[in-house]
């Protein structure tokens, strides 16, 4: 399962990346207004940025909601970098959006999914990612991982090649069960891929150790 990171926060993104474990960096809107990025030019600045530190994909959303708009946008954010993938929300024009973007061989991610249809329609239209939120479903009192199991049975009846993209993952369980499902990546914030790496008795055992080691040393 791939990790991506879901931030815009360069030092967390170099400190993913120096983990040696990150395969990819997806942004929005909130999570660049969140950093302080505003006006175009600091946009397109930021995201070569980004492109700088990582070796990987880069999903990059459009702002544009209507087909002609959303064509010009994602064609120049795919032309800034090759790792760019462009992002596009679920709506009717996105579709058609990635339908075009998929003939010209340009990366789309298909974000705000929060339906097994949705899905299924990004991936006929031949989206690179789907991107299902399952933290704003848990949000609303339903099941997100339930939508991930869905979309794999879809995806694998019929053999489509879209990567499920498990966004809105909130926690290292989120992680988990991602994983048992059989999620093609996940994309969450910092927090929740460090606390994979935290364990009480990881912790108490290597102290022990450490002591022992010492203790034998005559220290
Ligand atoms: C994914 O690409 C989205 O930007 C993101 O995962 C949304 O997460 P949130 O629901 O925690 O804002």
């Amino acid at each position: 399962m791939k990790f991506f990171i879901d931030t815009a926060n360069l030092a967390q993104i170099q400190e993913a990346y120096d983990l040696g474990v990150l395969d990819g960096v997806t942004t929005n809107p909130s999570l660049m207004a969140k950093e302080g990025i505003t006006g175009h030019d600091n946009i397109i600045k930021h995201y070569l940025a980004i492109c700088d530190i990582v070796d990987a994909d880069v999903s990059a959303e459009v702002i544009a909601t209507d087909y002609d708009g959303i064509i010009e946008e994602g064609t120049k954010l795919a032309a800034l970098n090759e790792k760019i993938v462009v992002k596009v929300p679920m709506i009717k024009d996105g579709v058609k959006a990635i339908k075009y973007f998929a003939s010209k061989g340009i990366k789309t991610n298909c974000t705000l999914v929060f339906s097994a249809g949705q899905a299924l329609l990004a991936a006929k239209a031949g989206a690179t990612y789907v991107s299902p939120f399952v933290g704003r479903l848990d949000d609303v009192s339903t099941d997100g991982m339930q939508l991930i199991e869905d979309i794999r049975l879809i995806f694998d009846n019929y053999g489509y090649e879209t990567q499920i993209l498990a966004a809105s993952v909130r926690h290292p369980m989120h992680i988990i069960q991602c994983a048992k499902i059989g999620a093609d990546v996940i994309t969450a914030p910092l927090s929740a891929i460090a606390a994979l790496l935290k364990h009480p008795l990881t912790d108490s055992g290597l102290a022990q150790f450490l002591a022992d080691h010492a203790k034998a040393a005559g220290k």
